[in-house]
Formats: structure tokens, C-alpha cells, sequence
């Protein structure tokens, strides 16, 4: 509907030039008869059913922000797989666990490209980070990477300091503010976005010369970034239309991307120069960072990497500290997902395809190690260390709200009390 407002409101602002109008008023007419003819040239494909869409905007218009709840009464219509054209493009989608499992497993080669949005591609260097790297062999070098540098069991283990240093810190904080209103949801992210900087970047980031105005930029990126990615554009629903970049979304994340560029840029840096000083590539301890710039430097290493890899690798913190808080699936019921097949109704690792919050197949959440040892440490430490109440005349409130995944619709805001006896049990 925004989509349709900017649409309307551009047209306002050049339907008083005649020529102009005259000029586009021509050119629709033309797209809508080259339209029509290559949809009636292509109504022979088989494709699955689907609802009637208006010419070149396709199902645009009747998109709802409630999109997963559209999307089930579609498939009570349509059967259990249907198709929608959003501008120009056609989507496909699923909705059995039977169909899943031809995606993500059996035709999984096929199905696990990226397709980019404009600002995902301006952000990733093209396509060229983990997350959102076609399926090739800068993904797999870089998905390996990732898994066995910086998630392996053995690091993961070695980093178990960060996770109490970070999680004591987020319980120390909160009981500086006991009795007093506490996002649950912003402080056990960001919790969380603060272990992964540290298994990142801890050593660069505490030797280097990065001080507070490094972190407060690097947050100003982030958020910039996020609020972008969030933003609807055009030239995603109308390539054709992508030259023009009718809404500057491709122009500012480009700036943006650039500013985080110099960032990581000035911290590479660093890091390299510290190195070729002090022999800190012997060091015993290295965080992620580390272990990738030495392995730029071993071009004889088959999982060797180059600068814009490492600078896609380091993102993933940003991701995490920014959009990953976007990711968690609301409870609603749980128990829903329990009443599936016996052996697998507990398996949230992609097996069970009635229930996938991390995915399933190869390109599945490299990030699940970390999620579910993070998750688990830091709810538990919720709970044994406060009593929660709801704030006065408060009520709980799990209704959904979909943005690019499903969130609670409110925060889950709730008030701490002492649990333990010992208040230096909370330092
Ligand atoms: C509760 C927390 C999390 C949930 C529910 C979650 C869920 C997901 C989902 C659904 C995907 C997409 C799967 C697909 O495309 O099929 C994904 C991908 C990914 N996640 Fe997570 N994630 C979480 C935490 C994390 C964390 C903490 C990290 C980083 C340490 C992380 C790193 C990644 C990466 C790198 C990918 C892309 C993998 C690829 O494309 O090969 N995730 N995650």
C-alpha cells in the first residue's frame, strides 16, 4: 500500500507537465500490451494456481502487512502450493511439510540461491557474504570458514568466558534496575549480539586503538542499515526498473556499506599492522579476526580468503546485533509442534519439517551452536536469578506482527525482583 502511495504521489508531482504525461501515459499502455501478450504466451507454462493479479503491479496492491495470515486463507484457496506475481516477479509458495522437504532436501542443489533484494546486494558486496551468497564456492568457502574457525565445538568452548562475562554483565545490569520496567527481548539480544562481537573481534577490539566514538558509529551504520533494509523499493518488484533507482535505496546503502567499508577497513588494519610488530599471530588465543588474516596470508591454504571475504565475514555481527533480533519465531502455542511424529517432535535442527525456526538443509542457520547454547544460558539466568512480574494492568500479549519475519506485535516488558538471598551473588 506505501508502495502504491509513493506511486500516486510521484504521479502527482509530474501530472502537471502534459508532454511528460502524454510521454508516460504511452509507455504504460505499450508495457501493458507487451504484458498482456507475454502472459497469455505464457499461460501454457505450468504453473500452480493462484490469485487473479492486476496488470505490471501484479498482486501488489492486495498484499497485506499481516502476510502470513494472507498467505494460510491463500492456501485454503489455492491448494498447497500457489504462485503470486509482486510487480513483475513470481513467487511460489509452499505450504506442506511434504513440499518443504522437496525444497530444502531433495532439490536442495536447485533451490538454495539468494534472490537478492537491491540494498542486499548493495550491502553484500554483490552477493559475496555468507548470508547472502548464491550457492557457489565463495558460499561454501565462506559458510566452511565460519562453522569450523569460528563455531567449531573446540572455540566455541574456549569462548565459554565470553558468554559468562557477557551474561553476569546483562545480570548485574538488570539488577541495577530492579522494580523497574525491563525489554526482555532488547536485553537478552543484545546480550547475545555481544558474544558474537566478542568471538569476533575481542583482541582487536580491546588492544586497538577503537575507542567509544568507533562504537557509536559502527551502532549509527547498523541502524542506518537496518532502517534501509526495511524501506520498499521499487526495483525489486520492477527490474526493469532498477537503472533508475527510483527510491535511492541502492545510492544509501551504498554510502552506508562504504562507511562500515572504512570501519573494518581501519580495524583490518590495525590488526595486520600489530601483527607484523609483536608476532601476535602466535599468539594462543585468537579471535576470529585473527585467524582469517592469517589465513589471507597463506595463499597455499585452500580455505584461504581475501580482503572483501573477510570484511563479508566480519558483518555477520552486524546481522546478528541488527537483524537477527528479527528472527526469533513467537511461542504463541509451542505445544502445536508437539503433536507431530514421536521420535522427532523435540528436533528444532531441521529434521522435523513441521517445525524449522532455523531452517533445514545446507543453507540453514551456520549460527545454531551459538543461538541455542546462548538462548538456553541466558533465560536460565533469567529465571534463577529475578522473579518476573507483568507490569500493573498489564496483560500477556502474544500477538504477532510480520516485518521480513514474524514478530511479537508488543515487546515482552516485565519487572524484576531479588530471587537469591545473596546480593553478591549479582556482581
Ligand atoms: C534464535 C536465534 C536464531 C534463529 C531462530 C535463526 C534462524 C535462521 C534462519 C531461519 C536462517 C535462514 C535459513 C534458510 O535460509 O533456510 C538463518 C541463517 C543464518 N543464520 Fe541464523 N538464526 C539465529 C541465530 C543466529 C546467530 C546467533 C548467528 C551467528 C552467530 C546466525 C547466523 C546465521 C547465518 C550465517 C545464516 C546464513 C547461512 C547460509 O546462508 O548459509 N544465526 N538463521
Amino acid at each position: 500500500m506505501a508502495l502504491l502511495k509513493d506511486l500516486g504521489s510521484l504521479w502527482w508531482q509530474v501530472s502537471n507537465n502534459n508532454e511528460f504525461t502524454i510521454a508516460v501515459t504511452i509507455s504504460v499502455i505499450i508495457a501493458m500490451i507487451i504484458w498482456c501478450t507475454l502472459s497469455l504466451s505464457s499461460s501454457s507454462q505450468t504453473l500452480p494456481p493462484g490469485p487473479r493479479s492486476l496488470p505490471i503491479v501484479g498482486y501488489l496492491p492486495f498484499l497485506n502487512p499481516e502476510l502470513h495470515k494472507q498467505f494460510t486463507n491463500l492456501a485454503h484457496t489455492y491448494g498447497p502450493i500457489f504462485k503470486i506475481y509482486l510487480g513483475s516477479k513470481l513467487h511460489i509458495v509452499i505450504n506442506t511439510p511434504e513440499l518443504v522437504k522437496v525444497v530444502v532436501r531433495d532439490q536442495d542443489e536447485i533451490f538454495s540461491n539468494r534472490d537478492l533484494t537491491v540494498a542486499a546486494s548493495a550491502y553484500s558486496y554483490e552477493g559475496r557474504d555468507l548470508v547472502l551468497s548464491n550457492n557457489n564456492a565463495n558460499w561454501r568457502n565462506l559458510r566452511k570458514m565460519f562453522v569450523h574457525e569460528l563455531l567449531s565445538k573446540k572455540n566455541l568452548e574456549a569462548c565459554s568466558s565470553f558468554r559468562r562475562y557477557e551474561v553476569r554483565k546483562t545480570i548485574n545490569n538488570i539488577f541495577s534496575k530492579i522494580g523497574t520496567k525491563i525489554n526482555i527481548y532488547e536485553i537478552s539480544f543484545s546480550t547475545e549480539a555481544n558474544v558474537i562481537a566478542s568471538m569476533v573481534w575481542e583482541n582487536t577490539y580491546v588492544k586497538g586503538t577503537h575507542d567509544s566514538d568507533f562504537g557509536a558509529e559502527l551502532q549509527m551504520v547498523s541502524a542506518k542499515v537496518n532502517e534501509i533494509f526495511g524501506q520498499l523499493n521499487l526495483s525489486d518488484f520492477f527490474p526493469s526498473l532498477a537503472w533508475f533507482d527510483l527510491n535511492g535505496i541502492k545510492r544509501e546503502m551504498l554510502r552506508q556499506r562504504n562507511k562500515l567499508d572504512k570501519l573494518m577497513t581501519g580495524i583490518i588494519e590495525d590488526q595486520s599492522k600489530e601483527k607484523s610488530q609483536d608476532g601476535v599471530g602466535d599468539s594462543a588465543k585468537k579471535d576470529f579476526l585473527q585467524k582469517l588474516l592469517d589465513l589471507k596470508d597463506d595463499q597455499k591454504d585452500p580455505k584461504s580468503v581475501n580482503l572483501i571475504q573477510i570484511k563479508a565475514l566480519l558483518s555477520i555481527s552486524y546481522y546478528t546485533k541488527e537483524k537477527k533480533t528479527t528472527r526469533r519465531y513467537p511461542v504463541f502455542k509451542p505445544e502445536r509442534f508437539l503433536t507431530y511424529d514421536e521420535k522427532n517432535k523435540w528436533d528444532y535442527t531441521g529434521n522435523n519439517l513441521h517445525f524449522f525456526p532455523f531452517g533445514s538443509g545446507r543453507r540453514s542457520c551456520a549460527g545454531l551452536p551459538v543461538a541455542e547454547r546462548m538462548q538456553m544460558f541466558v533465560l536460565a539466568s533469567l529465571l534463577h536469578s529475578f522473579d518476573w512480574s507483568l507490569p500493573k494492568g498489564e496483560e500477556h500479549d502474544l500477538s504477532d506482527r510480520f516485518r521480513t519475519t514474524l514478530k511479537r506485535r508488543k515487546p515482552l516488558v516485565a519487572i524484576p525482583s531479588l530471587r537469591l538471598s545473596d546480593p553478591s551473588l549479582y556482581n
